[in-house]
């Protein structure tokens, strides 16, 4: 065994492509999962399970006491994507994306921070381009990486003494199950437009499913995600964060966040129509 690190990523999409990266790489992987069957999918590939919400304190406790060693990586990587015209989203979904997304990455670092002090570690927290220009429809799971942006900037000057490094990566769309979650998600939570509004709203619903449609199938691989979680952990000097879209996606990224708020708007608004 090259390391003996460890990570604990979520079960599917991202956190699993970057799970196996690490596993080829010579790493002892720890993997956050909730259901007892992907333990056992877990398992078959050699990642060791930690049964965990990263919302339930209780659980990250009992997984930080099931480590049996020291800690040299953790990815906070659990994410939900909360999506959908911001009037028809009830306060309880959008405090379910900040819970996941933010507390629950928050909670996940705390649990494992004195180990990674130890070692003099890494932090990864994974963030999104949603965390840098909050689009339409997009409202809570934007402001939730938008938090992670904040979370990020704070430990990684508190953790600098400590030798621990924190960096943010911020991926665009990538081919994962999360864009069919959010859609079922959305069907599931999204409150029945107000009389009046129907047209309105059910434009953007619709253009809802055609992105997540798109992202689904044209996103970038998780591989790509999971080799900046890899440059992140090994890097004698890793940056603060990685941006991993396609070239076209970073460009616009950049401009949006450049121009200025009427000009921005108007483009954005183009996304709607
Ligand atoms: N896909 C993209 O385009 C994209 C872009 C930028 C950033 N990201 C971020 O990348 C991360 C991974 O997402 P993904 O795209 O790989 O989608 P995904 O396959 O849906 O992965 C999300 C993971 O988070 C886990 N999770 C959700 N709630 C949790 C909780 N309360 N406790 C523990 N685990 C929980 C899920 O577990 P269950 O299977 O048990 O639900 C799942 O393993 C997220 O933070 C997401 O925001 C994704």
């Amino acid at each position: 065994m090259r390391y003996s690190g460890q990570v604990a990523p979520g079960g599917s999409g991202i956190g699993r492509a970057t799970a196996r990266l690490l596993c080829q790489r010579g790493y002892r992987v720890y993997g956050g999962v909730r259901r007892e069957e992907e333990a056992e999918a877990l398992r078959a590939e050699g990642i060791t399970p930690l049964l965990l919400d990263v919302t339930r304190e209780e659980d990250l406790a009992r997984a930080r006491e099931a480590l049996q060693e020291g800690l040299y990586g953790l990815l906070a990587n659990a994410g939900v994507a909360v999506a959908g015209p911001l009037e028809l989203v009830p306060v309880a979904a959008f405090r379910e994306a900040l819970e996941v997304n933010v507390l629950g990455a928050f909670a996940t670092v705390k649990a494992f921070l004195p180990s990674l002090r130890q070692s003099r570690g890494r932090v990864v927290l994974m963030g999104s381009v949603s965390g840098l220009v909050a689009l339409p429809l997009m409202g809570p799971y934007a402001a939730s990486k938008f938090a992670l942006e904040a979370l990020a900037d704070a430990l990684r000057v508190e953790l600098s003494p400590f030798g621990v490094r924190v960096s943010l990566i911020e991926p665009g769309s990538v081919a994962t199950p999360i864009w069919e979650r959010s859609l079922k998600r959305a069907e599931a939570y999204l409150e029945p437009p107000p009389p009046g509004t129907e047209g309105v709203y059910g434009r953007y619903l619709e253009v809802a499913r055609r992105l997540a449609e798109r992202n689904a199938q044209r996103g970038l691989p998780p591989e790509r995600v999971a080799e900046a979680v890899l440059k992140a952990l090994e890097s004698p000097n890793p940056k603060a964060r990685y941006l991993v879209a396609h070239p076209a996606r970073i460009r616009e990224t950049l401009l949006l966040r450049l121009l200025p708020a009427p000009w921005r708007d108007r483009l954005i608004a183009r996304f709607l129509s």
